[in-house]
């Protein structure tokens, strides 16, 4: 398969990290090194950082994103933020299904579909993620898992709104545990999912459609990672929270 039919995406995901100020120096630090990069350049950040990260980021490659979206347009959701309220301050990017939103509050592969569907209608791009547990792994069901997850998670959205999808393989044993999944591995489930990407849509949908691996990807290992002729970048989160580290994991991509 032609890799060069699609995107190289390497985004990073803060997850409950950094303060605004924080923000403004680490993006100030990252830019110089990221700057010419031949691939996307993302960073999702915490809501509460959205502003010092635009601001930082302004004229520079770097995009920004946030780490989840409420479905709904507005009402009584306590503590929720709207696909409204991030485009209106100019966000274009959402993270959907992040593991450690379904294990620890309780996303399940509909409400998936349902933020997913409120992000595109509203003009987001989205980050999607997928992946199976480690018991899953073991009991032979990764490929269902994950095609199961994608498929729910599509439902409703049109071959034109695919285009604004790219989807993050992150196997849950390898997210923040330093256990990369190998090179193979990764490549295979990233397979999986362009080969559910040409069922559902099209092949030539699935030519042009970015998968990214994520789980541990850091400066030493995205080379090889970002070798395979699926794995089209890296959600990161540790090594994203590091510039020299991220600007390298970068550098990989624009290969
Ligand atoms: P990690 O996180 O790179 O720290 O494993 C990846 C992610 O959760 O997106």
């Amino acid at each position: 398969m032609d890799k060069s039919k699609r995107a190289a995406v390497i985004a990073g995901n803060w997850k409950m990290n950094k303060t605004p100020s924080e923000t403004t120096a680490l993006i100030n630090e990252m830019k110089p090194l990221v700057a010419g990069a031949d691939c996307k350049v993302i960073l999702c950040v915490p809501y509460i950082d959205v502003f010092a990260a635009l601001d930082a980021a302004k004229g520079s490659n770097i995009e920004i994103g946030v780490e989840n979206v409420h479905w709904a347009e507005s009402g009584a959701f306590t503590g929720e933020v709207s696909a409204k309220m991030l485009t209106e301050v100019g966000v274009p990017y959402v993270i959907i299904g992040h593991s450690e939103r379904r294990q620890y509050f309780g996303e399940t592969d509909e409400t998936v579909n349902k933020r997913v569907r409120a992000a595109l209608d509203a003009g987001l791009k989205v980050i999607l993620c997928v992946g199976e547990r480690l018991e899953q792994r073991e009991q032979g069901v990764t490929d269902e898992v994950v095609r199961m997850q994608t498929k729910i998670a599509l439902q409703g959205v049109t071959s034109e709104e695919l285009k604004n999808i790219i989807i993050a393989y992150e196997p849950v044993w390898a997210i923040g545990t330093g256990k990369t999944a190998t090179p193979e591995q990764a490549n295979e489930v990233n397979h999986v999912i362009r080969v559910l990407i040409s069922e559902l849509y099209s092949k030539a949908d699935a030519d042009a459609f970015t998968v990214q691996y994520g789980g541990s990807m850091n400066a030493k290992n995205c080379d090889e990672l970002l070798a395979q002729p699926d794995v089209d970048g890296g959600l990161i989160g540790g090594a994203s929270l590091k510039a020299q580290d991220f600007s390298i994991i970068v550098k990989a991509a624009s290969k």
